[in-house]
């Protein structure tokens, strides 16, 4: 179901600020927000949940897959990442990962512009996945 139609771009921005209002974020005071479609149409959301601890803080694309298993599981198709004022963040190198456990090589990370999304393979080229596990476990 890529790449996204305009009117996916957009209602996925909205979902994603939306969703980063109900961030938890008292200590880096940055909000963010994580919408994403599902290749089967759902719409999964998530935002980041800080700790005092800092270390344990949950990026918004945590809760984003959280939320996924919560509805049942399934593959990503396409997420958009945004701050608290509706811009376009990029995912985080952990998060990079989180989202290639999920979505694999062929993932549409949305940019700024609805033109402008990226596949997750240009984001994490050569990831580690579920495939290396298989080929290499000795269990
Ligand atoms: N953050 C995310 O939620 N996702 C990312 O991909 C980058 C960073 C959050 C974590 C923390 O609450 C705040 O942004 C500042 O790093």
């Amino acid at each position: 179901m890529s790449p996204l139609s305009n009117d996916q771009w957009t209602m996925l921005r909205h979902e994603a600020q939306q969703a980063a209002a109900r961030a938890y974020a008292p200590y880096s005071k940055l909000r963010v927000g994580a919408a994403a479609l599902t290749t089967d149409g759902r719409l999964i959301t998530g935002q980041n949940v800080e700790n005092a601890s800092y270390g344990l803080t949950l990026c918004a694309e945590c809760s984003l897959v959280s939320d996924l298993a919560r509805q049942g599981g399934g593959r990503l198709a396409a997420v958009m990442v945004v701050a608290g004022d509706g811009e376009h963040l990029t995912p985080c190198g952990r998060c990079r990962q989180l989202l290639f456990e999920h979505g694999g090589p062929q993932l549409e990370v949305c940019g700024d512009r609805p033109e402008s999304s990226a596949l997750l393979d240009t984001l994490i080229p050569g990831a580690f996945g579920p495939a290396d596990l298989d080929a290499r476990s000795e269990a």
